[in-house]
């Protein structure tokens, strides 16, 4: 895994109300005690500050699962990187298969999320994966080199110096299908050769590759020994403190 530090990251989607995600962070808080290991959580928007005052102490980082790409302005219902700074996050999840698949995102306003995110400092987390429908009709690399390439058109290669992408086969996600070792890996090392043919091999050894889709306590270990694999982006296994807690001491 060359000097990579893993990031196993945790997806809290659209569960926890603002108490349930402060009493999970702070056992999260209590049970995590790891140098080796970044390790970030996700909650929904209204939990991001008291979720920050929580973990502030400790290993813990904090991420937002969405932005705008806009500084400020009318834009009713929708939260800006300075926000998000500003309320603790270091991190922000960009593009997820759900927001494209329910919300209308697409490479183009995933790019400017990107701009953005990078713009204000936060370390953004590219989601990409190919559907079942894609995989069965052998496009999942045409659709990753598609996610790939428009979604990081027009940055520079040190602009992208904090860059972490997510593979996540739509497939895999919630369904208990995980994609063995093997596939991740063959697609975690298609996505490192496409970072180095438009950025250079610098970009491409250094950006941490995380897999996503059904990651649990049994099944984490062996994803990271691929060479690839630098990480989880955990969604159902990430509500649980002490479940998710195994998933980081893997
Ligand atoms: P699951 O771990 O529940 O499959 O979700 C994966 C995911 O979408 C994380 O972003």
């Amino acid at each position: 895994m060359e000097n990579r530090r893993p990031l196993i990251a945790g997806n809290w989607k659209m569960f926890k109300t603002c108490p349930e995600a402060v009493e999970t962070a702070r056992q999260l808080a209590q049970l995590v005690n790891i140098s080796t290991v970044d390790v970030m959580i996700a909650p929904q928007f209204t939990a991001l500050v008291p979720v920050s005052d929580v973990i502030k102490r400790g290993c813990v980082s904090l991420g937002a699962q969405n932005l705008f790409w806009e500084s400020e302005g009318a834009y009713t219902g929708e939260i800006s990187p300075a926000m998000l700074v500003s309320a603790g996050c270091r991190y922000v999840i960009i593009g997820h298969s759900e927001r494209r698949q329910y919300f209308g995102e697409n490479d183009d306003s995933v790019n400017k999320k990107i701009k953005a995110a990078i713009r204000d400092n936060l370390i953004p987390i590219l989601c990409v994966g190919e559907s079942e429908k894609e995989r069965e009709s052998k496009e999942t690399f045409n659709v990753l080199d598609r996610q790939i390439t428009k979604g990081l058109e027009g940055f520079s290669s040190n602009e992208l110096d904090t860059l972490v992408i997510a593979y996540e086969p739509v497939w895999a996600i919630g369904t208990g299908k995980t994609a063995t070792k093997e596939q991740a890996q063959e697609v975690h090392r298609f996505l490192r050769s496409m970072v180095e043919k438009i950025f250079g091999n610098i970009l491409a050894m250094s950006v941490r590759i995380l897999y996503g889709g059904s990651v649990k306590p049994d099944n984490i270990k062996e994803l990271m020994e691929m060479p690839d694999v630098d990480g989880a982006l955990v969604g159902g296994a990430s509500l649980d403190a002490e479940t998710f807690s195994k998933i980081i001491n893997f």
